[in-house]
């Protein structure tokens, strides 16, 4: 099956009321893990590459191996840039055939992320591909008080709903990622703290209300960290430290519910992997074939994308809607 458009993608997964899977592609196990698990679930799926996967990989190398996934499958996938941070870069994926870009000004202030952010959306709509900014910076929810109180104040650390009005009618904008107390890595929150969900709603309802319809947004740092795998990456040699956190399943499902369209997840597949390798070296000390070891470290990420698209994004079953 060709490649299909983020677009479409985004279109089915609103009114469908799931949410699309943003998985991070850096090598040839992580892309056969996350679309065999799709497939098997029947789940439309968002590849997406960052740029220190193209760094690391190679952009040519990533380019065909995403093509030999597409053309070997059945479902819907579409081909994003993770985290674009210039111009430049985005410029090179559009052109490369990638479906989505993402402009991520959110380090600058309102007006300069808003004019890179246009800048892309300008030459990507001209090109045939669909742009997603971010505004609001991803600090962790542990940083909530920062914001006079954990309250509404503009220009903090939290996407501010009126800004994100503003934000989306001045850049034209296609999806926007927020920051309401979510974060990269596997060291999300200090003890049990949640996303702002409150937050999200006000977001999504200043858009609606601004004339914007059932506008998509995005959940960036959206790994649960399970206990299990960090535990069984230890049990196995590996140092995570005590204070791992990711971000609640059932607080992954109010945001699907609220509005969060499109979910990435790169942190959780990474720990599946260690899982997956650390076993294998551990208990087979003597393996020197990396098939032996990668085989099952594969099976372990695949395992995990099944639950995720099955359980808690609820988009295995819409590949064919
Ligand atoms: O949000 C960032 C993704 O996890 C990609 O990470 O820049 O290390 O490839 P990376
Ligand atoms: P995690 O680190 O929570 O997996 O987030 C990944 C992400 O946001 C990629 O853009
Ligand atoms: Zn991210």
């Amino acid at each position: 099956m060709p490649l299909t458009h983020t677009r479409d993608l985004f279109g089915k997964a609103l009114k469908g009321k799931y949410a699309l899977g943003a998985f991070n592609v850096n090598n040839m196990e992580l892309l056969q893990a996350i679309v065999e698990a799709c497939e098997e679930e029947k789940a439309p799926l968002i590849l997406q590459i960052s740029k220190g996967a193209r760094q690391y990989a190679n952009p040519v190398y990533l380019k065909k191996l995403i093509e030999a996934a597409v053309s070997l499958s059945n479902i819907p996938i579409a081909v994003h840039l993770d985290h674009g941070d210039t111009f430049e870069l985005c410029k090179q994926c559009i052109d490369e055939g990638f479906t989505s870009v993402m402009i991520d000004g959110s380090h600058l202030p309102f007006d300069k992320n808003a004019e890179v952010c246009k800048k892309v959306v300008d030459y990507a709509h001209k090109h045939n591909a669909v742009v997603e900014g971010e505004l609001g910076q991803l600090v962790g929810a542990q940083h909530d008080d920062g914001e006079e109180g954990g309250g509404y104040s503009k220009g903090g650390l939290y996407t501010h709903p009126d800004e994100a009005v503003q934000f989306v009618k001045q850049t034209g904008v296609d999806s926007l990622a927020v920051a309401i107390g979510n974060s990269h890595g596997a060291y999300k929150f200090k003890g049990t703290q949640h996303l702002n969900l409150d937050r999200l709603k006000a977001i999504k309802k200043a858009l609606l209300d601004a004339g914007m319809g059932d506008y998509p947004l995005v959940l960036h740092g959206a790994s649960s960290v399970p206990k299990e795998i960090v535990q069984e990456i230890n049990k196995y040699g590996g140092k995570l430290g005590e204070d791992t956190a990711g971000v609640p399943e059932a607080d992954i499902e109010i945001a699907r519910r609220t509005g969060c369209t499109k979910v990435n997840i790169d942190t959780d597949l990474r720990l599946a992997l260690t899982a997956g390798l650390r076993k294998v070296f551990a208990e087979s000390p003597k393996e020197f074939d990396p098939r032996k070891y990668l085989g099952p470290a594969r099976a372990k990420v695949k395992e995990l994308v099944r639950h995720k698209v099955k359980n808690v994004l609820c988009s295995a079953g819409h590949a064919f809607d």
